[in-house]
């Protein structure tokens, strides 16, 4: 009986500790952002939703191409709260990926946000990196139609395999996933870490540090 009670004492703990590791449930049917509110609040301010119009909820434009002219060669088009003001406290949100022949969407993470991608045009080479100490890079090739996963938090990329542009869409698990490309805050943080924690942090001279930070 004692070991029963144990049990479901552990049971019930660790299913706190899950649900309070992500987003809380809306306590409301939305919460459409007041833009014009100056109030500080964990996520964006609800405007009254008696005010709420269709317009809310909507965006157009996933239909566009990015523009892929940039030195890595790819393009997000995020649709988030700041585009939706009502996915604000909905847990959710999508983005238009388009990558140039050869692309790379460089490694990155989402600090609040698992991400399930579908490719919708070419092929894409994607991977992610589990955390310390193993570091385990888990790759694949994807093909249209195809959908692979990048669980919350991890470093992950994608890769465009092919001689003609790839487009990909991709849902995340919060309406407000939040992006750490890592080359850009490691080498490109304003002002910069400083030469002497990154040279011993790479193993590398100062010049190798100097050089790849004056890229960023
Ligand atoms: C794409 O971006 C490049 C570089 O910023 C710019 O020169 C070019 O005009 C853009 N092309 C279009 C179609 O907007």
């Amino acid at each position: 009986m004692v070991n029963q009670i144990l049990f479901l004492g552990l049971v019930v703990a660790l299913t706190c500790s899950i649900a309070f590791a992500f987003e809380p449930k809306p306590l409301q049917d939305f919460c459409v952002s007041d833009t014009s509110s100056s109030a500080r609040v964990n996520g964006l301010v609800c405007k009254d939703p008696k005010l709420a119009q269709a317009n809310d909820f909507f965006f157009s434009g996933l239909h566009l191409t990015g523009n892929t002219s940039n030195p890595v060669g790819s393009k997000v088009t995020p649709v988030t709260a700041s585009q939706i003001p009502g996915l604000n406290t909905l847990g959710i949100s999508i983005v238009r990926l388009d990558y140039a022949p050869w692309g790379v969407n460089p490694p990155h993470t989402h600090p609040r946000a698992t991400e399930i991608l579908t490719v919708l045009e070419g092929a894409l080479h994607v991977g992610f990196v589990t955390s310390n100490p193993d570091n385990r890079l888990i790759t694949k090739v994807l093909q249209k139609g195809d959908v692979f996963v990048f669980p919350v938090g991890l470093v992950h990329y994608q890769q465009n395999v092919g001689n003609r542009n790839a487009v990909a869409i991709a849902a995340l698990s919060s309406q407000n996933p939040g992006v750490i490309t890592i080359a850009n805050a490691v080498f490109g943080s304003n002002p910069p870490i400083s030469a002497e924690v990154l040279t011993k942090a790479f193993q590398v001279d100062k010049s190798v540090v100097d050089w790849v930070q004056s890229k960023f």
